[in-house]
């Protein structure tokens, strides 16, 4: 394993440059951030570029999955989780974060400015979300049964309508049900594609990878021989209906199912579905709760409408998650700072 790979996890450990130093090092200083958000696969599809005194923060679409995200949609949720992370440090560090979304109609890789803003004194809610950005976690191994408190996902759908989004708990067996159904056909219809598992088997990784990017098998609960087979299994094995069963009984009895949407379904919506969501998982890991997804039926062009009419919600849903109180899980692999930073 390569130990470069999981140093972008200990910035949080190193002191803010100071702020005689010029923009491009401040912007080197807060990126370091940025990078530690989730995006599927780990893809990792962003760069940011300096914009004259603003940090612009660019989809990388060479980065995008071709076969689970056709419309670039997740990856710019993806973007959105960064931007937030982004966002959450300029004001950790003492001052308002300034600038837009889209701000060029031109430039639609160009999804942020964002810039330093007036001196201003962070709260002790931002302070503890900040200090969540390298805690947070995937969790795809299993949850203790008890559920979140009650007030807390309340305050979950507070934060995503203040974020632009909307929260939904799903609560009834039947909904569960019906939602759970909608994921295992969801795994039935990409797993019997090679395509997808094609492009799974690529990010997929042996425990062991140098790679900085991408999912190794440990992210899975695999151990190191298990992880050298992972891509070969996944390529070669149509395992639709053991994935299929597994996730209909996961997202059945997981102790929270929450799906996030949003009203309108664009580049702009997906930008803040992405920060709802960063949020979001970043007061879960603040509360020691842990997240993971299933967005297979988001994924699937057919199925995604399906998904708002069983919960009963007009809108677009954006993505699936369980929340609950699981064990401690390894961080994944980030490309460095250099590595996203373009001139
Ligand atoms: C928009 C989005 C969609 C995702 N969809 C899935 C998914 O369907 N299944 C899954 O297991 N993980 C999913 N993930 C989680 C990523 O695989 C994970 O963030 C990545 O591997 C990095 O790991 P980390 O979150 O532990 O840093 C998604 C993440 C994002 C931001």
């Amino acid at each position: 394993m390569n130990a470069v790979a999981f140093e972008p996890w200990l910035v949080c450990g190193s002191g803010h440059p100071g702020r005689d130093v010029g923009f491009l090092e401040q912007m080197r200083f807060l990126v370091g951030y940025a990078i530690l958000a989730p995006s599927p696969h780990n893809a990792q599809p962003w760069y940011f570029r300096a914009l004259k005194e603003r940090i612009g923060v660019h989809i990388d679409r060479t980065r995008v999955l071709k076969f689970c995200d056709p419309h670039d949609r997740e990856a710019t949720i993806g973007c959105g989780c960064a931007i937030f992370n982004l966002c959450l440090a300029i004001r950790h560090f003492g001052n308002a974060a300034v600038g837009e979304l889209l701000p060029d109609a031109a430039q639609p890789d160009l999804l942020a400015a964002i810039g330093i803003g007036d001196r201003r004194n962070a709260d002790h809610e931002c302070n503890s979300l900040f200090e969540a950005i390298p805690k947070r976690r995937t969790n795809r191994l299993k949850f203790e049964t008890r559920a979140p408190d009650a007030a807390f996902l309340e305050k979950l759908e507070q934060i995503a309508r203040a974020d632009g989004a909307w929260l939904h708990v799903v609560r009834g067996r039947q909904m569960r049900h019906a939602l759970a159904e909608l994921i295992a056909e969801g795994d039935r219809f990409q797993w019997h594609d090679v395509r997808f598992r094609r492009e799974l088997a690529g990010w997929v990784h042996s425990n062991r990878s140098d790679s900085h990017d991408g999912m190794p098998g440990y992210a899975f609960g695999h151990g190191d021989v298990q992880s050298l087979l992972d891509p070969f299994v996944i390529r070669t094995f149509d395992l639709a209906e053991r994935v299929a069963t597994r996730d209909l009984d996961a997202a059945e009895h997981s102790p929270a199912l929450l799906v996030l949407g949003t009203a309108e379904d664009s580049p702009r919506s997906w930008l803040h579905a992405g920060r709802a969501l960063q949020h979001i998982l970043l007061q879960a890991a603040a509360g020691g709760l842990s997240c993971s997804y299933f967005n297979q039926p988001l994924q699937v062009d057919a199925l995604r409408p399906k998904v708002t009419a069983v919960i009963g919600r007009t809108g677009h849903a954006q993505v699936i998650m369980r929340m609950g109180f699981g064990g401690e899980v390894r961080p994944t692999p980030r490309r460095s700072v250099s590595e996203v930073i373009r001139p």
